[in-house]
């Protein structure tokens, strides 16, 4: 268990330039396209990772994998680092007014399958480099006033499903290869689409409601109508999956002034249960020092006068708890390194998982922690 352990903070250690470029990329990103005062106030650069804020989405790894800002009223341009968030798969910024160039870099974001710049100022050209989003499936460009030609690297996009490149300026021939994807739109352009046999700019809308077949309409509808409730179904069911994997996720902030160095990296002391039961009273209430989504916190005194804080995780039996337990372990581990908190050891029963960390006397100092790990 050390051993694994010990392997779990060298991997973080390893990783963490990579999850403080993410931050940074991001906080980068947001100063770049200028939202008014009052949005993404939850976005701190001193955070370990960008994955507790407000319109991001990680995946169990910390690797951010989803950033939305829909409508926030901004008024500057694109960053070209985001190029460097390779997890990135869905990016949606529409309805901002952003103005200038989607610069080149964004063809760095090798894991995107959604792009969606829908309805903002965008200008100049887009840029041949999209071509290398293999995994893209829908790009949305629609509403900018991007102008030049649709470029022909377009065409190696062997997943589009959806491509939206309506209203725009842009002019010249369209690689044919895009009227193959199953829903496109290139009209209000000055594009010619006359190499598209019916001369038409735009994919078939979904359904042209043909009055010749009703009986067919009915099943059609009633079809639709049943995998809609069931599409519903399942997105209220992963919309709550992911707000409790939220509610999950910590947040550790950067606090000066702790340098005390005692615990150091590879000295996890693995407890016994018995010694964390006398330790804090056989998990007295009244040494309960907070709670949060993984548990409760509760005050203890080793035998040899050490105060100490024990997290005793809850549900760890229930899918996922392991890994709940592993990403603690982790994002303690990238706090060890920055020197913020340090995890004294741990305990493992068959049916418990318990954390170690040293007591502050002065914990709103020391620690804050956004009122999931301690409480006040
Ligand atoms: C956007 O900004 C305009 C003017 O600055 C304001 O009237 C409007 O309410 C803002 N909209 C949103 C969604 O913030
Ligand atoms: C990012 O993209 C630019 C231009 O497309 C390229 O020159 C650069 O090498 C890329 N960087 C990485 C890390 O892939
Ligand atoms: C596109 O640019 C023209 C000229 O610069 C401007 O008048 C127009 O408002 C712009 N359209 C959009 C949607 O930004
Ligand atoms: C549309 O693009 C052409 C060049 O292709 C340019 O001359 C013109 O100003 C653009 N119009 C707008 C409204 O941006
Ligand atoms: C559009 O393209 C077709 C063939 O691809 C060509 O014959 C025609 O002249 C073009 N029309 C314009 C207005 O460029
Ligand atoms: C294509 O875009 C135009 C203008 O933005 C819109 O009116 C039309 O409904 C779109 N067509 C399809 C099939 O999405």
């Amino acid at each position: 268990m050390e051993l694994v352990l010990a392997a779990l903070v060298l991997a973080r250690l390893l990783s963490c330039a990579f999850s403080d470029t993410q931050g940074d990329v991001l906080y980068d990103l947001k100063n770049s396209i200028k939202p008014p005062a009052y949005q993404l106030t939850d976005w701190n650069p001193n955070q370990v990772n960008p994955c507790t804020w407000s319109n991001v989405i990680c995946d169990n790894n910390n690797h951010v994998t989803s950033v939305t800002l829909s409508g926030m009223n901004c008024s500057g341009t694109l960053s070209p680092r985001i190029g460097a968030l390779k997890t990135l798969t869905t990016l949606t910024l529409k309805g901002n007014g952003i103005t200038g160039e989607i610069p080149k870099e964004f063809g760095n974001m090798s894991s995107l399958t959604s792009l969606d710049l829908e309805n903002n100022r965008l200008t100049g050209e887009i840029p041949p480099s999209l071509g290398d989003l293999k995994k893209l499936q829908f790009l949305t460009l629609s509403q900018n006033n991007l102008s030049g030609p649709i470029p022909e690297s377009l065409s190696g996009l062997q997943n589009l499903i959806n491509i939206l490149l309506d209203s725009n300026n842009l002019s010249g021939p369209i690689p044919d290869r895009l009227f193959k994807v199953p829903k496109y739109n290139f009209t209000r352009n000055h594009l010619n689409c006359s190499q598209n046999p019916p001369n038409r700019c735009e994919s078939d809308s979904t359904d042209s409601g043909d009055s010749h077949k009703p009986k067919v309409g009915i099943i059609v509808g009633i079809v639709v109508g049943l995998s809609s409730i069931l599409l519903a179904g399942g997105l209220m069911y992963f919309i709550c999956k992911y707000r409790h994997k939220g509610y999950k996720r910590e947040v550790f902030v950067d606090v000066a002034g702790e340098v005390d160095r005692r615990i150091a990296f590879g000295q996890l002391k693995r407890f016994s249960w018995r010694e964390l039961q006398l330790a804090t009273d056989n998990f007295s209430d009244k040494n309960i020092l907070g709670q949060g989504g993984f548990g409760k916190v509760y005050k203890g005194v080793l035998p040899d006068g050490t105060k100490i804080a024990v997290k005793r995780l809850t549900d760890f039996e229930s899918p996922g708890g392991d890994a709940a337990f592993q990403r603690e372990v982790e994002m303690i581990s990238v706090a060890v390194h920055r020197n913020l908190l340090r995890l004294i050891g741990f305990c493992t029963t068959p049916t418990e998982r318990l954390l170690v960390y040293p007591f502050m006397q002065n914990l709103s100092v020391a620690y804050r922690l956004r009122g999931i790990y301690y409480h006040y």
